[in-house]
């Protein structure tokens, strides 16, 4: 069976084709970083505009590089939420139109259930139930995972998500947008420790996680440097940057690790697979992999250009989802939905 996902929750436009069998045949994906850069964060009606603009051709070009044609494909997959109301309606809308055209079942996947199941893509193999920690810019969750469609929440941030706080502290540090992959080049120049900053509930003892004060402390650490240059304008040495960004991801990752690890104690399971695009962070990896191995579990990550939103995940959920039951061709309607709770999926 073959597969076409289709990705435009937020701001990347992502398309790809897999095979049930032979898994991955092709992927494109436009991210839309140089359109928001402007403007700190994503404006969601230009977003909108741009995945009108780029889904079909970056269809077409999916179908080439895989050597097929539209009518090669037996089911369409597509991100029905969470994500931005008008964004998702662009991809919603394709789909549905090429689904219906071809009599084929439009599958509606769940973005973090994309995330979540992303690192099958590179591993088909992995045995459920494992415990995942998804990280991205709206989400930071620790999940059991028992089966395609079984998830329960373990731990959740109680205000910003890691992503969503990597992103703010950038922009104060003047790190630009968007912040994760900045901080983490910046903070290659830098030393922790130096500017000190703390570990919110790390030990709370409970799977919950709160990031929104760290943003807060930075912003006390950088008024007080800016005062010591020369007063509240004043510009922040390089190095002092580094250095608050390279803490700045040492707490954060300190405190994933740590709850994640936390998680596996209490469920007793011994694999933990890392999705969303705080998992592309090479900090939190090496942690990671060094904590599970002191514990004999063992850590599964999508490649690094899957952990951020693309379409090869949402054609896999939509291949296992198909595996499990083909649902029915649909008819013309569609509908959306911009907030939807994992939770609640089956
Ligand atoms: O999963 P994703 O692409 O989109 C959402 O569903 O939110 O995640 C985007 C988030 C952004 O907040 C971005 O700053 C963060 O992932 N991110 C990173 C890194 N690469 C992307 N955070 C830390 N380190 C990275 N290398
Ligand atoms: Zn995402």
């Amino acid at each position: 069976m073959r597969v076409l996902g289709i990705e435009t929750s937020c701001d990347e436009t992502g398309g790809a084709l897999v095979d049930s069998d032979r898994g991955l045949l092709a992927h494109a994906l436009h991210s839309q970083v140089d359109l928001h850069e402007t403007y700190g964060g994503v404006v969601p009606e230009l977003a909108s505009r741009d995945h009108i603009r780029r889904l079909l051709p970056l269809t077409r070009t999916v179908l080439a590089q895989a050597g097929c044609r539209l009518e090669d494909v037996d089911a369409i997959a597509y991100t029905e939420g969470p994500g931005l109301a008008g964004a998702l309606l662009v991809g919603a809308g394709a789909a549905h139109a090429m689904a219906w055209a071809l009599g084929v079942p439009a599958i509606a996947i769940h973005h973090l259930e994309g995330h979540l199941l992303s690192p099958l893509i590179s591993e088909p193999d992995l045995a459920f139930p494992f415990v995942a920690l998804l990280v991205s810019g709206g989400h930071s969750q620790l999940m059991r995972v028992d089966g395609v469609g079984r998830y329960a929440l373990l731990g959740d941030t109680l205000d910003d998500a890691a992503g969503e706080a990597f992103d703010k502290t950038a922009k104060l540090l003047g790190l630009g947008y968007p912040g994760g992959p900045a901080i983490a080049r910046a903070a290659l120049d830098g030393k922790p420790g130096r500017h000190r900053l703390p570990r919110p509930m790390l030990a709370s003892g409970d799977l919950e996680m709160s990031f929104s004060g760290l943003k807060t402390a930075v912003m006390t650490l950088v008024r007080g440097q800016r005062m010591q240059a020369g007063g509240e304008d004043a510009a922040l040495p390089a190095q002092t940057i580094a250095d608050l960004a390279a803490e700045f991801q040492e707490s954060v990752t300190d405190v994933l690790a740590g709850k994640a690890i936390a998680a596996l104690d209490h469920t007793g399971l011994s694999t933990l697979v890392v999705a969303g695009g705080v998992g592309a962070n090479l900090r939190l990896r090496e942690k990671l992999d060094a904590a599970v191995k002191r514990r004999g579990a063992r850590v599964v990550y999508p490649p690094v250009a899957l952990c951020t939103d693309n379409g090869a995940m949402i054609a896999w959920a939509g291949a296992l989802r198909l595996k499990a039951g083909a649902p029915e061709p649909n008819g013309p309607g569609f509908s959306v939905r911009p907030r939807w709770a994992l939770e609640s999926l089956r």
